[in-house]
């Protein structure tokens, strides 16, 4: 930590101590910070996630056990003003990822803090921020916004409609996404409302989801979470540590599309409700028919454990494959090309009052470095035929550009800011 900063847990010890507490008054803050950094060597230790590097944090980042998502609408129609506002996004997310306050201090009793408080005396717990730019960031009802069409990635291109969808447009797309991930929510949430904050006057919240428990692993040290339905989920999802794998269908290699998206990656964001009461109402093995799974071991039918092989050509005695033909996991692996890293969390919004069920699903985040050529063909298939469907229906869609990290003092989104 640099001196003259105060991390959120330094305020946290002095208050615990005695000390300064958080009702101060002219001054008070100038006393903690002043204690503050008498605890040199103090450091939020191993709970903290870099947000500078090659990547974006929180795609590889072994995935927290919270999210609240956000995406933007811009309200400028100057450039130079979202170059700034990135900026500024950079400089309080790299603060906050290191449990500090999301800008300096002020002691004045006449402004509203550079920081709202709520994560003061919280960890860190490995926050990231990852920030995107959508379709409409780049082309806004056919118009060229900002005179850059001619650098927006192919990749970027908006989804097709895609069967079986039933969207909420207030619910969807966005020109800039914010994704914030932590182990705490509160630490999630914070750090969305400070950046929202930072952005009046250049963007307002279109929508947001929080998400609670995460719903794939993406670490080969995590264990398999569950969904809302009750299945292990992420057994065979892309992990971070398997770098061939990240490298062929995460990461954008340098030369393909616009340089300044070499290193990044694609979001697909898909808020999939799930009918649970149907759900609940169905028997063991249709729900595990549908999945090609057991539910509590998670391991392919027929088989005992959870990271068996699945055996697409498996027969049961009658003859039949084991593994159904409309199974989720069979559809889901049709080809090898479509891989994803998925990185959802389950999301409630309380109850839907016209029926009385309950409104919750899967937030569907998927990384990819050609959406066009794997989200959309493999939820293509998905669409057409999954078991699942009977079960679930996607009501919002949102795709994003996650443009490379920044290095130490840069920002996110300084190699395409600087052609404009
Ligand atoms: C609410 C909706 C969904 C539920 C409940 C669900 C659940 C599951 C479960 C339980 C598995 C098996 C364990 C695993 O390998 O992770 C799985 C696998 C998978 N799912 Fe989903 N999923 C949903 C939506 C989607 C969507 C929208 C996509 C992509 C378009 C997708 C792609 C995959 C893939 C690629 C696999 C791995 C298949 C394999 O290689 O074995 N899922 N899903």
């Amino acid at each position: 930590m640099g001196e003259g900063k105060i991390s959120r847990r330094d305020l946290l010890r002095l208050a615990g101590a005695g000390g300064a507490g958080l009702t101060l008054g002219a001054g008070g803050y100038a006393a903690i910070r002043s204690a503050g950094n008498e605890a040199a060597g103090f450091s939020p230790g191993s709970t903290t996630v870099p947000f500078f590097g090659e990547n974006q944090a929180g795609i590889a980042t072994t995935q927290q056990e919270h999210m609240h998502f956000a995406a933007l609408g811009l309200i400028t129609e100057d450039v130079s003003e979202v170059r700034n506002l990135f900026r500024a996004w950079s400089e309080a997310g790299a603060r906050m990822a290191e449990g500090e306050p999301a800008g300096d201090e002020n002691y004045s009793q006449f402004l509203p803090p550079e920081d709202t408080g709520e994560a003061f005396g919280l960890h860190p717990a490995n926050l990231t921020l990852t920030f995107g730019l959508g379709p409409s960031f780049f082309q806004k009802d056919g118009e060229d916004r900002f005179g850059i069409a001619k650098i927006v990635p192919e990749a970027l291109a908006p989804l097709p409609p895609l069967t079986g969808d039933v969207l909420d447009e207030a619910r969807s797309d966005g020109d800039l996404c914010v994704q914030a991930c932590a182990d705490d929510p509160q630490v999630a949430f914070h750090a969305v409302r400070n950046l929202v904050r930072i952005a009046r006057g250049l963007a307002v919240v279109r929508w947001s989801q929080l998400g609670f428990g995460r719903t794939a692993s993406t670490s080969m040290a995590q264990s398999t979470p569950r969904n809302l339905m009750g299945l292990k989920d992420g057994t065979n999802n892309i992990k971070a540590e398997d770098r061939d794998l990240m490298d062929r269908f995460v990461w954008v290699p340098d030369g393909e599309g616009p340089s300044w998206m070499a290193g990044g990656t694609y979001l697909v964001a898909r808020r999939i409700r799930m009918l649970i009461e149907v759900w609940d109402r169905v028997s063991l093995a249709e729900q595990e028919t549908s999945i090609g799974r057991h539910k509590y071991s998670g391991a392919p039918i027929g088989r005992d454990n959870e990271f068996d092989p699945v055996n697409l050509e498996a027969q049961g005695e009658n003859g039949e494959p084991l593994i159904a033909e409309d199974a989720h996991v069979r559809l889901a692996r049709q080809n090898s090309e479509e891989r994803i890293l998925r990185r959802g969390y389950s999301f409630t919004d309380g109850f839907d009052a016209e029926r009385g069920q309950l409104d919750a699903g899967l937030f569907f985040i998927a990384f990819q470095r050609d959406p066009q050529g794997q989200f959309v063909p493999l939820q293509q298939r998905l669409a057409a035929n999954d078991r699942l469907n009977e079960y679930i229906r996607h009501t919002a869609s949102a795709l994003f550009a996650i443009p490379p990290g920044a290095r130490e003092g840069g920002y996110v989104g300084e190699r395409l800011f600087e052609r404009i």
